[in-house]
Order: C-alpha cells, then structure tokens, then sequence
C-alpha cells in the first residue's frame, strides 16, 4: 500500500513538474494572438469549449426548410455580415480573420459541415440574427 501510494506521489510530482514548466514556457512566451497556439493549449481549449456547449443546442435542428430561396438569402447574408472574417468561401483567410484567436476555421472542413444546427448556432450567436 506504502508502495502504491509513493508512486502515485512521484507520478503527481511529474505532472506537477511538467504543468509548471509549460506554464513557465508560456508566461516566457508571452500571450499573443500573432502567434498560433501549440498542441497542448489548442487541444485544452477545444475540449472545454465542448464540455461548455450545452447539450440540448449539440441536437438542435434548424427550424427552417431549405428552398433555393432560402440558400441564397443566407449566401446574401454571409457575404453581407460572415465574409469579413469567414471569407466569402469559408476559408477564414481574411484580413480580420487572421488577427482573431481563435482563428475562424476553415468551414469547408469536415469537421465544421458535420456540426449540428445547434452546434454552429453556439459559436456566436449574437451574430446570428434575423
Ligand atoms: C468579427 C469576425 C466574425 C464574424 C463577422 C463572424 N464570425 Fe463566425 N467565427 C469567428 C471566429 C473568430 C470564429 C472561431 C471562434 C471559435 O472557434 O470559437 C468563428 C467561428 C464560427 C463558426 C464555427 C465554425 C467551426 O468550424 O468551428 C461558425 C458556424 C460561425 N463562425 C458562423 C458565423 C456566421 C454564420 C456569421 C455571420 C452571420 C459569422 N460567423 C460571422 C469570427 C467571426
């Protein structure tokens, strides 16, 4: 048990070691967003943005019925109020974009098509009005 118990102390006294030194690096580094942010901050950052999403918006579904209408009101409306930052194409390769952590993503990825209604509502939806 003594034995388990001292592995289990070198082990937090690892991790301690290793987060002090990280967190040295990055106060050594500094806070910009010029910068694109390492593995370690990008991976945290992603997975507690998801554990904050509320569940009920992740199986949210969209209300309105897709027309052709409706698809080029919305292109209207994303070159109008989107593109300055999404870039008309969703690349997010904007003037504005590039000065912004996060970084708008590339939408055209899989990863951002696969998102539910909800889920993208989520991501700012002051921005998403009527
Ligand atoms: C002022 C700049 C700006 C404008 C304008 C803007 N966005 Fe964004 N958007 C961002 C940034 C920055 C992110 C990345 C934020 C993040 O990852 O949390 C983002 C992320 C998103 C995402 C998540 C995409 C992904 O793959 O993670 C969606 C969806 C989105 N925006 C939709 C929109 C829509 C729709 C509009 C217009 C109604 C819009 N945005 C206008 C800056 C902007």
């Amino acid at each position: 048990m003594r034995r388990l118990i001292f592995a289990f102390g070198i082990c937090f006294l690892v991790v301690l070691a290793v987060g002090a030194c990280y967190a040295a690096w990055m106060i050594h580094r500094g806070f910009t967003t010029r910068m694109p942010p390492g593995a370690i901050e990008t991976s945290l950052a992603a997975s507690m943005r998801n554990a904050a999403f509320p569940s009920k918006y992740k199986f949210m579904r969209n209300p309105v019925t897709v027309t052709s209408d409706i698809l080029n009101e919305g292109m209207e409306h994303w070159a109008d109020h989107c593109s300055p930052c999404h870039a008309n194409n969703g690349s997010g390769d904007t003037m504005y974009g590039k000065t912004m952590y996060p970084r708008p993503l590339d939408m055209r990825r899989k990863e951002s098509q696969d998102m539910s209604d909800g889920r993208t509502l989520l991501h700012h939806p002051e921005r998403h009005h009527a």
